[in-house]
């Protein structure tokens, strides 16, 4: 899909396809014929966000085709603006056309400006204009649709310019992490992963790199190599390096969780839906994805990003519930649950991120199933141990429309950590089991500007719409483009 704008005004736009309200349609058609055609289609028409009617004209028209959008013809809030547009996406992503133009962002939207709307517009179509067919022997039909034009007036251009510029980028990026979040865990493993990683190589500034067990072995990453030496995939720790600010600035560090399937290990996990667990390396997935934006954008800042990819097996070498392992910080670890795993390999690429002196350092994790039933999948759970970097990441959340929710990390739910053995033990029982986890994880991360995103309730649907989500790309790649 190719982005752009087109200047000039609705009664000038010749297009395949035109998305727009009823009166931005009414304005379009100024031959009587075809406002005769519209005003006949409409009759019926629920003039209501989530509402989107199709109508073909004659031949002979500057306009072969309306998309008419309910709902967008008064001031709207936000979030009646993204439920229009994802509508109007919806309906685009199936017609036949191959280029259409996009006037839906002229809608008056409550504190949001033209560069906004018009950004809220992309990723709607960006989100449904994804496919993932390829592990089917007969592929659906393509998308038919290559090319959308956002149409702007002389006031508007730049800031539509602007958002086309980072649409691009950001779906790319997305793209990038819903294929690799997709892919089947046969084919999905660490080496798999560091492969499709190196992909991100092929731009100048950019460096991909890997720790395999060897090297962890060596630095005394014990807690992260607990979780893959059950697994005949051996794990990696993943690194990508982009320089795109100055040579000295404090770069930015992601970390992703990648466990490319998580059985539980020896505390197995139960059979239904298991096959959703190829999901967990959805962290990674989507730290890769937003690095992928962030490089097609060419944000003028420094990057680091971290992926922990290891496949949590049972086996005759796995780790067992009892087990006390030694963290690369030193601190020792009791595994009283094998498949508290993904704040095993965490804890210790959040402290080889130390190396990096990061200016603020992001995990984003399928962490808990707590953090589902806390949230639901409306929300990913946001911690945080700096007030400045948790406000920025809700922001970015908000403005993208990929929201996040700040959840507490007081030291009083660290007492659930204590063990008799070692210095932790790995679960912290059954009450708030996502702030627990997060805990664990900031014993690792102190004099680090830290957050940690909890994304097992965002970054997949199950059931009919089973699918990686993309979820958290749109805020991170925002969060980034704020940093410059
Ligand atoms: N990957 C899971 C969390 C998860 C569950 C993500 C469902 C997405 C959907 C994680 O590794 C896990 O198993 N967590 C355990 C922790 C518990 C043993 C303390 C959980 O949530 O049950
Ligand atoms: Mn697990
Ligand atoms: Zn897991």
């Amino acid at each position: 899909m190719k982005y752009s704008t087109q200047t000039g005004t609705l009664a000038d736009a010749k297009s395949q396809c035109l998305v727009t309200s009823l009166a931005g349609a009414q304005k379009a058609l100024t031959r009587a014929a075809a406002r005769d055609a519209l005003d006949r289609a409409t009759l019926d028409f629920k003039n209501e966000a989530g509402e989107v009617l199709s109508v073909v004209l004659g031949k002979g028209e500057d306009v072969q085709r309306l998309l008419v959008v309910g709902g967008c013809d008064d001031e709207i809030s936000q979030a009646q603006f993204r439920k229009a547009a994802d509508t109007a996406a919806a309906a685009l992503a199936k017609t036949q056309a191959a280029s259409a133009t996009w006037a839906l962002h002229q809608t008056s939207v409550t504190d949001g400006d033209v560069y906004w709307r018009a950004s809220a517009s992309l990723q709607a179509v960006s989100l449904a204009a994804y496919q993932y067919e390829k592990h089917k022997s007969k592929k659906a039909a393509p998308l038919k649709l290559a090319r959308l034009a956002l149409l702007a007036d002389g006031r508007s251009r730049a800031s539509c310019a602007r958002a086309v510029k980072e649409a691009a980028a950001l779906k790319a990026g997305l793209d990038f992490a819903r294929d690799l979040g997709n892919e089947p865990p046969n084919v999905c493993n660490p080496t798999w992963l560091l492969k499709e990683t190196r992909k991100l190589g092929r731009d100048s500034n950019v460096k991909v790199s890997a720790l395999d067990e060897k090297k962890m072995a060596e630095l005394g990453m014990g807690s992260f190599l607990s979780v893959s030496q059950g697994s005949e995939s051996p794990g990696k720790l993943i690194i990508v390096e982009y320089s795109g600010g100055k040579r000295n600035d404090a770069p930015v560090v992601l970390v992703g969780k990648g466990i490319t399937f998580d059985t539980g290990g020896i505390s197995l996990k139960p059979g239904p839906q298991m096959d959703e667990m190829k999901f967990d390396m959805c962290g990674a997935a989507t730290v890769l994805g937003a690095t992928k934006a962030a490089i097609e954008a060419k944000l003028p800042i420094n990057l680091v990003t971290l992926v922990a990819a290891a496949e949590n097996m049972p086996s005759g070498r796995a780790t067992r519930p009892g087990d006390i392992v030694t963290s690369l910080s030193g601190q020792t670890i009791e595994i009283l649950n094998t498949d508290a795993e993904g704040r095993l390999v965490l804890c210790d690429a959040l402290e080889y991120a130390r190396r990096y002196k990061p200016k603020t350092v992001i995990d984003v994790a399928t962490l808990t199933g707590a953090c589902i039933i806390a949230l639901g999948s409306h929300a990913s759970a946001l911690y945080a141990n700096d007030d400045e970097l948790a406000d920025a990441i809700l922001d970015a959340g908000t403005w993208s429309g990929d929201r996040s929710w700040r959840m507490p990390l007081w030291d009083d739910y660290q007492s659930q950590l204590k063990s008799n053995f070692a210095d932790m033990q790995n679960i912290g029982g059954r009450e708030a089991g996502s702030i627990t986890a997060a805990c664990f994880l900031a014993r690792f991360t102190k004099g680090m500007k830290w957050a940690h995103m909890d994304v097992a309730g965002s970054a997949f649907h199950g059931g009919a719409r089973k699918g990686a989500s993309g979820r958290p790309v749109p805020s991170l790649f925002r969060y980034l483009v704020n940093q410059c």
